[in-house]
């Protein structure tokens, strides 16, 4: 038996926010080392599914990638490079593209929700992404992809093209089955204005979310601003059942100290918001300040984010290729 694949990714869209942090690369960083062979990618060709300033986009790819390493990925322990300098993936969600089905596309709900009454505007790849996704796993046999809640759909249907092309080639276990990891306490950080929706990239206003590079002030003044009902915190978690923005912040502070949601309410159980909003935001920039700091320091020397890219463009290869090349024969390209 070999060391699992672990296969995930970030998208380029713009700067990464305290939900990639603790939904995904946080948890990347916990799966690095020897249980795992671990596979991390900048998805460039992901984020042009919806315009992208080019000049904006290259500085986002080195951004993201500088995330990765000041959070802990070590490109020497870990294969990192961008999407784009791999041509294996493009080429296998082709091949993908002919056995995923319209139908199964359409029940897609982040499509829906991206493209809302604008379907007919909105670009054929942004409707195509999940399966180019099903591609970045399966060109690597990987099977298992730590993800934020939103994925849990798209790693499914990776399963479902998985199944179907091992059925229709009589290919038996060629693409293995892949599990989406969705563990902890921040698999869903919430919108802090609103908190019906993710907090997101592309979100409308910069108070709704707080970005990995949001210095100690802005983070400060946004969670103070947060959304909350005006009871103080539960005494049990059962107390925060009805209460979304309360729960969003909780399970926040959880993930970035590391406890249980039990853990902070025996801590904080009773308190007002006055108290813990501080609390939070003194111990979001213990957590976030020295990876911001490295994030810059990175950032000062992009040729050589550039070169650690190619690097680890170069390994991912050597594992896309041959299987890329299996795909086409088993197909009878
Ligand atoms: P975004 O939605 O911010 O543009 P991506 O689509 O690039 O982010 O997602 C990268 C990873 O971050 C995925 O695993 C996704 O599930 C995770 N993620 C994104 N937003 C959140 C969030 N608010 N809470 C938890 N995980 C998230
Ligand atoms: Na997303």
């Amino acid at each position: 038996t070999h060391t699992p694949r672990v296969f995930s990714g970030i998208k380029p869209s713009g700067g990464l926010t305290l939900g990639n942090y603790l939904g995904a690369i946080k948890r990347f960083v916990d799966m690095q080392g020897q249980d795992y062979e671990t596979i991390y990618c900048v998805v460039d060709l992901h984020a042009i599914t919806v315009w992208q300033d080019p000049a904006e986009l290259k500085h986002a790819t080195r951004e993201v990638a500088a995330g990765f390493i000041a959070s802990g990925i070590d490109p020497s322990k870990s294969i990192l490079f961008n999407q784009a300098s791999v041509p294996q993936h493009a080429e296998l969600g082709w091949i993908f593209n002919c056995v995923a089905r319209v139908g199964w596309m359409n029940r897609m709900t982040q499509f829906k929700d991206k493209a809302g009454k604008n379907a007919e505007k909105v670009s054929l790849g942004l409707y195509a992404y999940p399966s180019l996704m099903a591609a970045d796993i399966l060109l690597y046999h990987a099977t298992h992809v730590p993800v934020g809640e939103d994925q849990k759909q798209h790693v499914e249907l990776t399963r479902d093209i998985a199944s179907k092309f091992n059925k229709d080639f009589k290919a038996e276990d060629f693409f293995p089955m892949c599990e989406p990891i969705i563990e902890g306490p921040a698999t869903r950080v919430m919108n802090l204005r609103d908190g019906s929706k993710k907090m997101s990239k592309s979100g409308e206003s910069d108070m709704e979310r707080i970005n990995m590079t949001d210095d100690a002030d802005t983070i400060a003044k946004k969670f103070k601003k947060a959304k909350t009902d005006p009871e103080p915190l539960p005494e049990s978690l059962d107390g925060l059942s009805e209460r979304p923005e309360a729960r969003n912040l909780v399970n926040i502070y959880a993930a970035l100290a590391d406890m249980t949601n039990e853990a902070v309410i025996a801590e904080f159980g009773g308190e007002g918001w006055g108290k813990f909003k501080p609390a939070l935001a003194d111990l979001a920039v213990e957590k976030l300040a020295p990876i911001s700091t490295e994030m810059k320091r990175l950032m000062d020397d992009p040729a050589e984010i550039d070169r650690l890219l190619l690097k680890g463009s170069d390994r991912a290869k050597e594992i896309a290729e041959p299987i890329l090349q299996k795909t086409y024969d088993i197909v009878g390209l």
